[in-house]
Parts: structure tokens; C-alpha cells; sequence
């Protein structure tokens, strides 16, 4: 077949991507030009909260297409071509407001104030004790009952070229039992290299505790009907934290070696899973040293010839399978979502830091202005 040049294929697949956007969406379709920037596009998605909600369109030089929504700071969609030129996305997510007003378990979503777990809900900061809603058996999970994920963020888009957005939310004293006024800022930026990039910043008025994180369930076939589970993954980590029966760190760093928990060479995910009493759900305990942004994972997909790598500045990662992924929920396009349909790749402080006193520190002081950075970079062989 004779080949076209590049930029063809990138209009070509520009106007595939708005064509289907318009077949699944109509709301977007009749606001899509509200509002429009270079790079960045606005609109109108639904109200909530008596708050109005949008969804941003970041487009690149090649074409390639994330979806953010300001409810939760949600990454929609993420479609981008495979080997054979043809544009799906690679993450879970919902064409309208209705699909993530119905609870799904964090698809997308920037989950904070304390993503993750904290055993029973409770921590202390010097003398005090705090308690938060358990909403995860005995634990609290995610920051609570209505956490960063369920909030109407505050959105300003790139005013220039760039394919950028930048959400910001302010959580009050107290809220979901943390201490605080807590101004927090992610922004997204879609570059030209297909790399997504993440950049939390963080300031409080009083001594509290934060881990924030992007809560996006990858697929890199396109195609939930397609398990993760034949997924090939690299985790630069020689060592993890166990954790008891509901999924608490025991506190021990424990060596990967010889165990299922070995990713430092790359392996398919379904390898040994079967080993992993639940399947992956655990945070590992990266091998980088300082708080560079460093290269930590390598997913590759034969099916569609994509590769995902992560870059962070944390410390950790959270490797789920999809485990608690049961077939009762649907993708806009009507497909069950089963077990092992999509994984993610949280980067992050450990689980239950606030009462690990020998993991790296989640405390954030009045002065301090804490700042993080994750990128995803995709490519397609
Ligand atoms: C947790 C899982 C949980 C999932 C969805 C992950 O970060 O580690 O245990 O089921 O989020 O809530």
C-alpha cells in the first residue's frame, strides 16, 4: 500500500477522532466550539453540586486526543492511533457526566486528600488524632466519603497554544475529618511526544496529610474485552510493601526477589498472578533514590504495538490489576467491564504512611509548598 505522509495520517485520524466524538457524545458535539484555544478545547458537560462542569479537549501536533473533566480532575479518554492507524483509547472512561455521578470506582479520577489507605481512619499529627470515614472495610480509602474524585474542580485551559489545563480545588478544614484548608493545583499537559504530564502542587494552612494521585485504569489494546493480563510490565522496584488481609502495609519493605512481585525484568502481568492471593493490588518501593522525575514502569501490548512508560517524582507506585473490576459496570459503548479489563499505575507515597513512621513522610506544614510530577509517554511500534 502506497504510504502517506505523516501529517495526512495525523488530520486524517484528527478528523476520525471528532467524528466519533460526535457519534457518542452529543452534548459535546452541540457546545464543543463554546469556547475554543489553540491546543485546548471547552465544553459544557452537565451540572453538580449547582456547579457547572466541563470537558476539556487537549489535542497535539499528531492528533492524539486527552479528555479532562473538571469533576474529580477526571481524564475521560486518551485515544491515540495503534500500529495499524486505528484510534481507540486507553483508558476507561465515560462519554457524559452521568456515567461518573454513578459512583465507578475512581476511573480517571485524582483521588485525595490522602489517596489510598489509612489504616482504621485514624493518624495522628504530634499529639492529636484524627478520624476519617471507613469506606474501605476497616480503613479509610481515596479521602473518604466525597473525596478530590467527586469535587467540581476550579478550570482554567492553557490561554496559548499549549494543550494544557489547570484544575485547582480548594478542600476546607476538616473536610472528610482532615485538618487544614488544603489548596491543591493539578495540570495536565498533553506534548507533542504523546507524554501526558501530571503536576500537583499543594499548600495548607495547618499540619496535614497528602497523597495525591491519578487514578486512571489503562488498557492499551483499546478494548476491554481484552484482559491486562497479557500485558508485559517492567516495575524499576527491588522491593514492595506486604500488606495483611485488608490490604494495610504491614510495615515491612520486603525484597521482590524470587517471589510473583518481581517486575524489575520485564514479565507478562498474568505470569504469576495466579500466586497473588487477589491478584496485584500493592504498592512498590521504587528504586530511585532521590525525588527526580526517573523512569519506573515499561507496559508494553503486542495486540495493538503500544508501550506505555511512566516517569515520577514519587516514591512509590500502586500496581492494581483491576481486581474488584466484577462486570457490573458498562462502557458508554455498552461493553461489561470485567476483572483484569484494566489496571492502573498510581504513583504515589506508601499506603498508611501517617502511621508508618519508617516510610517516607506524607505530612505537608503550613510554608511548605509541596509539588509533584508523573508523565506518561506513549508510543506505537
Ligand atoms: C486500590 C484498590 C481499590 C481501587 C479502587 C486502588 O487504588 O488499591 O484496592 O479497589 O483503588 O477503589
Amino acid at each position: 500500500m502506497k504510504k502517506l505522509p505523516l501529517f495526512s495520517v495525523a488530520i486524517i485520524f484528527a478528523i476520525f477522532i471528532t467524528s466519533c466524538n460526535n457519534s457518542t457524545n452529543n452534548q459535546t458535539s452541540t457546545t464543543e466550539k463554546m469556547e475554543t484555544k489553540a491546543g485546548v478545547t471547552k465544553a459544557a458537560w452537565g451540572t453538580t453540586d449547582g456547579k457547572e462542569v466541563f470537558l476539556f479537549t487537549l489535542t497535539n501536533a499528531k492528533g492524539v486526543q486527552v479528555k479532562i473533566s473538571n469533576y474529580g480532575a477526571t481524564i475521560t479518554s486518551w485515544v491515540s492511533p495503534d500500529k495499524n492507524n486505528k484510534p481507540s483509547s486507553i483508558v476507561l472512561g465515560f462519554d457524559s457526566l452521568s456515567g461518573y455521578l454513578a459512583k465507578p470506582p475512581y476511573f480517571g479520577a485524582v483521588v485525595g486528600r490522602y489517596g489510598n489507605r489509612i489504616a482504621k481512619g485514624k493518624f495522628k499529627i504530634d499529639k492529636t488524632e484524627y478520624t476519617l470515614a471507613t469506606n474501605n472495610g476497616p480503613n479509610a480509602l481515596h479521602g473518604g466519603l466525597k473525596g478530590f474524585d467527586k469535587q467540581v474542580w476550579d478550570a482554567t485551559p492553557a490561554s496559548d497554544s499549549t494543550a494544557s489545563v489547570e484544575l485547582s480545588y480548594l478542600s476546607k478544614d476538616g473536610e472528610e475529618g482532615y485538618p487544614g484548608n488544603l489548596k491543591v493545583t493539578v495540570r495536565y499537559t498533553l506534548t507533542d511526544d504523546n507524554e501526558l504530564k501530571i503536576e500537583y502542587s499543594a499548600s495548607t494552612d495547618k499540619a496535614t496529610v497528602l497523597n495525591v494521585t491519578n487514578h486512571s485504569y489503562f488498557n492499551l489494546t483499546g478494548d476491554v474485552n481484552n484482559s491486562i493480563l497479557d500485558h508485559t510490565l517492567m516495575i524499576d522496584a527491588d522491593n514492595y510493601t506486604p500488606v495483611d488481609t485488608t490490604l494495610i502495609p504491614t510495615g515491612e519493605i520486603k525484597s521482590v526477589k524470587g517471589t510473583p512481585f518481581d517486575f524489575t525484568k520485564a514479565k507478562k502481568i498474568g505470569q504469576e498472578i495466579g500466586a497473588v492471593s487477589g491478584g496485584y493490588d500493592h504498592n512498590f518501593v521504587l528504586n530511585k533514590k532521590d525525588s527526580s522525575l526517573s523512569k519506573i514502569v515499561e507496559l508494553k501490548d503486542s495486540i495493538s504495538g503500544r508501550t506505555l512508560e511512566v516517569f515520577t517524582t514519587q516514591p512509590g507506585v500502586q500496581f492494581y490489576t483491576g481486581n474488584f473490576l466484577d462486570g457490573t459496570i458498562f462502557t458508554s459503548a455498552g461493553k461489561k467491564i470485567n476483572q483484569h479489563a484494566a489496571m492502573c499505575l498510581e504513583t504515589q507515597h506508601f499506603p498508611d504512611s501517617p502511621n508508618e513512621p519508617k516510610f517516607p513522610t506524607t505530612l505537608l506544614l503550613p510554608g511548605q509548598q509541596f509539588h509533584s510530577e508523573t508523565v506518561y509517554k506513549l508510543s506505537v511500534k
